[in-house]
């Protein structure tokens, strides 16, 4: 079944295996991508996957960060986009622009910024975002960051990209809003499950306003929140402790689920957990030494960035990986349960994420019907051409990834590609690769 083309509204896929959303430090500082973003998109087309889903593209004008990431906060962005993703689309594969906003959990910056601890709800968050804490939004930011998105969307139409998704998940802004963790409004912003969807609801309303009916458009949305994962401190402490502990459950996400059928969505990307880099989206150990590095980056930012770094350097490695890796292990085709349930229940085509590289798993999960498209990104980072092996009858690559995590954790510092020194036969051959992989020339 893995190549059997799947078609949503009038987009066909040529197979059903997808590349992830995959973020990093590929555009110019302006965040104007050229021929690196294009190089590196087209390497996973090339390896032949049926469509590419973008990283997470920006909607918010002033939460720029990380630096070299590409927005679409602008129109400047879209001309060389559509360059691109021509390009790109010309070897069959289709493109997805994804777009998100990080509120607080932006993580880096160039210089410390107040928007970049914009939440639904005031707090504090030791792991993510830079910002000692995070700020409530006002009734007027809510309904900028609404138009934010109706704004990006118009311009991911005018890039020639097939569809566009917008993400609810990985702890971003709508997520920060869905998940009763956070948000802690008692205005009609907040205070119940349907009160908590309000802002998806008018996202994606907006947004639909915005491309019209026949344009797709998906969303991708957490099963299940997983509050307590990864080992975190979180202020305040929220009643009842299980909307602390774990956020939103299966029977909110569903509801959330059908509402969006309802709104005209065309299809749903399901994960869980809330937050990246977290156990739930990137199943696998805890990346010590790249978490260390990520720290350091942002400890110029803030007082907390400053204490967090200093606080990991001072654990001993073997400390902080049994510590802080509670919880974090790798579990193939993790969200692949969460996928049918959604799939059965509200009736869109799903698409399962994380952990897949194996091509039995994938092959069983589209025939039981769990899911109808199967995304990756690690395994796909390190092996882009792992379509071709299944194509030519191979289970799994020669080389396979290990979900080692330490790709996810370097994204936001530095260049994209594989990081496990296992996999190599030298220090030198990895960072060749990693070159390789960020190659600038057309
Ligand atoms: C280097 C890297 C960058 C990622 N960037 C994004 C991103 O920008 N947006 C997003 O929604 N997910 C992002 N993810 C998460 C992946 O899309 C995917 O959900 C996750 O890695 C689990 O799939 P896998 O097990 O196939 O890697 C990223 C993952 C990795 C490894």
């Amino acid at each position: 079944m893995i190549f059997e083309p799947y078609s949503i509204k009038q987009v066909t896929f040529p197979n059903r295996i997808l590349r992830s959303s995959v973020g990093g430090r590929t555009a110019g500082y302006d965040g104007v991508v050229g021929s690196t973003w294009k190089n590196f998109e087209k390497r996973f087309a090339d390896g032949g996957v049926g469509g590419i889903i973008s990283t997470t593209f920006n909607v918010n004008r002033f939460r720029k960060s990380p630096l070299e990431y590409p927005p679409i906060s602008e129109d400047i962005y879209v001309a060389p986009l559509r360059k691109a993703i021509a390009e790109i689309k010309s070897t069959g594969c289709r493109y997805i622009i994804q777009l998100g906003d990080p509120g607080y959990a932006a993580q880096v910056s160039l210089f410390p910024e107040p928007q970049d601890s914009h939440s639904s709800s005031d707090g504090f968050d030791l792991i993510y975002g830079y910002t000692d804490r995070r700020t409530a939004m006002s009734e007027e930011d809510i309904w900028q960051a609404v138009r934010d998105f109706g704004d990006a969307a118009e311009r991911v139409q005018a890039t020639g990209a097939d569809g566009v998704e917008v993400t609810a998940s990985k702890g971003y802004l709508i997520h920060q809003f869905l998940n009763p963790g956070f948000n802690r409004r008692r205005d009609a912003w907040g205070g119940s499950v349907e009160r908590r969807f309000r802002f998806l609801d008018e996202v994606v309303r907006e947004v639909r306003g915005r491309v019209g009916p026949d344009y797709l458009f998906g969303i991708r949305l957490a099963a299940e929140d997983y509050n307590w994962l990864p080992i975190n401190l979180r202020l305040p402490f929220v009643f009842p402790p299980r909307h602390y502990f774990q956020g939103n459950r299966l029977k909110e996400t569903l509801a959330y689920g059908r509402r969006l059928k309802v709104l005209g969505v065309d299809y749903l990307n399901i994960d869980s957990g809330f937050g990246f880099i977290h156990p739930r989206v990137t199943p696998g150990p805890f990346p010590v030494e790249e978490a260390r590095i990520f720290y350091d980056t942002a400890r110029h930012l803030g007082r907390k960035a400053s204490w967090r770094a200093a606080l990991l350097h001072a654990l001993p490695i073997p400390v902080s990986r049994s510590l802080l890796g509670v919880g974090w292990k790798y579990q193939e085709a993790i969200n692949l349960d969460y996928a049918a349930v959604f799939r059965q229940e509200v009736g869109l085509p799903v698409i399962a994420n994380g952990g897949f590289q194996r091509r039995e798993t994938i092959e069983g999960a589209l025939r039981d019907g769990k899911c109808d498209l199967v995304a990756m990104a690690r395994a796909l980072i390190a092996n882009p051409d792992l379509v071709r092996t299944f194509e030519a009858g191979g289970n799994e690559p020669e080389v396979p990834c290990t979900f080692c995590n330490r790709c996810a954790a370097r994204t936001a510092s530095s260049p994209l590609g594989c990081y496990e020194p296992a996999r190599f036969p030298s220090s030198a051959a990895m960072q060749e690769q990693i070159l390789a992989w960020n190659r600038g020339d057309d």
